[in-house]
């Protein structure tokens, strides 16, 4: 059955791809965003690849008003929430900035969503508030402790739903915590387009394989690990978009707020991710060996068996189809959405 559904975010990365599975499941497909760090071309581009458009609003979440618009034009079966700054670094340097728009943004938008009865919400939610695990892999039960300002506001999202949840047992909540994601729809048409220089390791090396920049820098070789570089749990992004469509399909079943890894279960090595990226692009990556970059942990990998058990959901894609995808995105828009 078809659904209409209020995407917050849906311009950015994960927001575009999920928006195009949604699209293309037949759903309804309501976008919120005010652009601080995405373009509406990649809506556009959506909307070519689905063959329909979604509605587009230029909202701020902060922006109480506004949002009570776009309420009150529709009626929502549900909500995917991913707006929110994400830059773990600038977090810490203008931490008030990401207290502001993520725990605003979230506030007003759910104080929306009560007003007008929509109270089915999947939260994105980050593998960040693991901190630094005790044990790997990571599952949902594990302690939270988080290192950074936008891991509190993650964390203190996810407690800020438990509560409302708690209050009021017509809400519910699913609130998924993302692993490491990468590459792009194999279209090559939408894929990650960073501001600036890239934080996350991935664009890093695209960029560099594309030749915008000189070499990847890995940040530590002296790890607990097998090669002594970080080790994540890389997931492809359509694998995470369609994360989201099996939640959306749970929610009618759900009860209350249940928190949920998305991830596939599969650590690599920042070199074993430059070896695979080389691969794809046919060529070779410079990189040097650099110090440990501050607040980095050594691993990091999911359980992702709860999100198996309970949204019949595992990621299909491997590390060769995320690079694969990676590199058509990255050698066809050289400089992401601009020209
Ligand atoms: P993104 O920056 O590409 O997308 C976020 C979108 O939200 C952007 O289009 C931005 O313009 C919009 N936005 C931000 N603040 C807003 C506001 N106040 N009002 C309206 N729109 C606003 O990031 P992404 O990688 O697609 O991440 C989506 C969500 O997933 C974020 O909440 C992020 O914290 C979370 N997440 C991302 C990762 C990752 O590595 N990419 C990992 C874990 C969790
Ligand atoms: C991956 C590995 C680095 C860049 C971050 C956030 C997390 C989540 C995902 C939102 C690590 C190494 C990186 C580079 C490198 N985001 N690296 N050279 O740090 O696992 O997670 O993004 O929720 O909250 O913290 O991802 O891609 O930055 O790093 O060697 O230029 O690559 O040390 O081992 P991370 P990442």
């Amino acid at each position: 059955m078809s659904r209409k559904v209020l995407v917050t975010g849906g311009a950015g990365y994960i927001g575009s791809h999920t928006c195009l599975e949604l699209l293309k499941a037949g759903d309804e497909v309501v976008v919120v965003d005010n652009l601080c760090n995405s373009s509406e071309e990649s809506l556009r581009r959506v909307d070519d690849l689905a063959g329909r458009g979604v509605e587009f609003h230029r909202v701020d979440l902060c922006d109480a008003g506004e949002l009570e618009a776009v309420f009150e034009a529709h009626d929502f079966d549900a909500v995917v929430h991913f707006a929110g700054l994400k830059a773990v670094g600038e977090s810490c340097e203008m931490p008030l900035r990401y207290y502001e728009n993520n725990l605003t943004g979230t506030i007003e938008l759910l104080q929306a969503m009560d007003r007008h009865e929509c109270r089915d919400l999947v939260f994105s939610s980050s593998a960040t508030v693991y901190g630094d695990p005790d044990s790997v892999p990571i599952a949902e039960t594990a302690a939270l402790h988080t290192t950074n300002p936008y891991g509190r506001t993650k964390y203190f999202i996810e407690e800020m739903m438990r509560d409302l949840c708690l209050a009021d047992d017509r809400w519910r909540c699913l609130l998924l915590r993302y692993f490491n994601p990468i590459g792009a729809h194999e279209s090559g048409r939408i894929g990650e387009d960073p501001q600036g220089i890239p934080n996350n390791l991935m664009p890093y090396v695209m960029q560099t394989a594309v030749g915008l920049r000189d070499e990847v820098v890995v940040f530590g070789d002296d790890y607990d690990t097998p090669d002594g570089t970080g080790v994540r749990d890389y997931i492809h992004v359509v694998d995470l978009a369609l994360g989201h469509l099996a939640a959306l399909d749970h929610l009618p079943d759900a009860r209350g707020c249940a928190a949920i890894n998305l991830g596939t279960g599969q650590g690599y090595s920042v070199l074993e991710m430059i070896a695979a990226a080389e691969k794809a692009a046919g060529r070779k990556i410079a990189y040097r060996i650099g110090p440990r970059r501050p607040g980095d942990i050594a691993t990091c990998y999911a359980d992702a068996s709860l999100a198996a058990s309970k949204l019949g959901w595992k990621a299909e894609r491997g590390l060769e189809e995320m690079c694969a995808d990676a590199w058509r995105w990255q050698s066809a828009n050289p400089k992401g959405y601009s020209k």
